[in-house]
C-alpha cells in the first residue's frame, strides 16, 4: 500500500486544491519565511540519479527554510549505483530520514520505492513525468496573467514535461496544444486518457499550435539518457525551434517558457531565449517558492487530510 503522503504525479490535487497551491506559491515568493518552520528536526533525503542544477539547489533550500535538513545522495554516493534494490533502500532510509526527494530514471523505481517506503517520496523527474516543474510553471503564468486561465501551446518532445503539463491542463482546465514531430509524439496510451478534455489537443503542426497562445513552451530535444539519439533527433525536430517567426503567431503579450536547461540554436533561439517575452529564469526561481509549498502541504497534513482523505 502507497503511503498516503507521497508525491508522484499532480493527480493529488483537484482543481481547487492546485490552485490553492499556486496562490500559495505566490505568496511565499514575497515572504519567503511565511510558512514558518514545518520541517523542524527533520532531514530529508534527495537521491539524484541523473544531473540536476534546479531541482537540487531549490528543494535543498526550500528544506532549510522551511527548518528542515538535507542529505544528498548523487548516483555514486549509495548503493542504488552499485545495484541495491530500490524496495531494500526505501526500508532503510524509512528508518532514518523523514521524507525522500528522488530523481530517479524509470517511473516504475519512483512507484518501488513510495510502494516500499513509510516516508513521503517525492518525485523529482522520471522519464515518465515531471510534476513539481509545472508547479513552478503554473506560478509564472499565474502571475503574468493574473489567471490559469489561458492558453499554452507546447512545441518540441513529447516527454516527461510534456506528460506532466496536460496533467495540469486537465485538473486546472486551461487550453493547451502540444506539437510534436511525428514519431516523438506523446503515446496513445496516454493521449487516450484525455480524449474527453476537448481543450487538450495534439499536433504535428507548430505553427497551428501556437496560433493564439499566450505562453509558449518547449523543452530540449535530447533529454538525460537520450544522448545516443542527438544527432538523428537534431534532424527530425529541426522545424520545431522556437524562433522569432514561430513566437509571432502567439498573442501579443505571450511569454516564453522552458523548464531549462535550455539548448540555445536548437528548441530555442538566443533571441527569443533572451528575449523580453522570456520568463524563463522567473520560472526557475519560482522552483524555490512552488516546492516549498509542496513540502508544506505534505508535511503540514494539508495533502493527505484536506486531499487524499477527503
Ligand atoms: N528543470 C529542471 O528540473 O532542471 P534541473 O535538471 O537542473 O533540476
Ligand atoms: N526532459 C528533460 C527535462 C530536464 C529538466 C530531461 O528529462 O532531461
Amino acid at each position: 500500500m502507497m503511503n498516503k503522503r507521497s508525491f508522484l504525479d499532480l493527480t493529488v490535487f483537484d482543481n481547487h486544491s492546485l490552485k490553492e497551491m499556486v496562490k500559495l506559491s505566490d505568496k511565499l515568493s514575497t515572504n519567503r519565511f511565511l510558512l514558518g518552520d514545518v520541517l523542524k528536526q527533520k532531514v530529508i533525503a534527495l537521491i539524484f540519479l541523473k544531473h540536476s542544477t534546479r531541482t537540487r539547489v531549490s528543494f535543498e533550500v526550500a528544506i532549510r527554510d522551511l527548518g528542515g535538513s538535507v542529505i544528498f545522495l548523487g548516483k555514486d554516493e549509495s548503493q542504488i549505483g552499485r545495484g541495491e534494490p530500490i524496495k531494500d533502500t526505501a526500508r532503510v532510509l524509512s528508518g532514518y530520514v523523514h521524507g525522500i526527494v528522488a530523481r530517479l530514471y524509470s517511473h516504475e523505481s519512483l512507484i518501488e520505492l513510495a510502494k516500499y517506503s513509510t516516508i513521503p517520496i517525492i518525485n523529482a523527474l522520471t522519464d515518465y513525468n515531471h510534476p513539481v516543474q509545472i508547479l513552478a510553471d503554473l506560478l509564472t503564468v499565474y502571475q503574468e496573467f493574473k489567471t490559469l486561465n489561458v492558453k499554452w501551446a507546447y512545441v518540441g518532445d513529447g516527454n516527461n514535461v510534456t506528460r506532466s503539463l496536460v496533467e495540469a491542463a486537465s485538473i486546472i482546465g486551461f487550453p493547451i496544444s502540444i506539437a510534436s514531430p511525428q514519431g516523438y509524439e506523446l503515446e496513445s496510451e496516454f493521449k487516450e486518457k484525455y480524449k474527453d478534455f476537448d481543450f487538450i489537443t495534439f499536433t504535428n503542426d507548430p505553427i497551428a499550435a501556437v496560433k493564439g497562445s499566450s505562453v509558449v513552451y518547449t523543452d530540449t530535444w535530447i533529454s538525460m539518457g537520450q544522448e545516443a539519439e542527438k544527432e538523428k533527433r537534431i534532424l527530425d525536430f529541426k522545424n520545431y525551434i522556437i524562433n522569432k517567426e514561430l513566437f509571432s503567431y502567439a498573442k501579443e503579450d505571450a511569454i516564453f517558457l522552458h523548464c531549462l536547461p535550455a539548448y540555445r540554436g536548437l528548441e530555442v533561439s538566443e533571441d527569443i531565449m533572451e528575449g523580453e517575452r522570456s520568463r524563463v529564469f522567473k520560472e526557475a526561481h519560482n522552483r524555490l517558492h512552488s516546492e516549498k509549498a509542496l513540502l508544506w502541504s505534505i508535511y503540514s497534513g494539508y495533502l493527505s487530510d484536506k486531499i487524499l482523505l477527503k
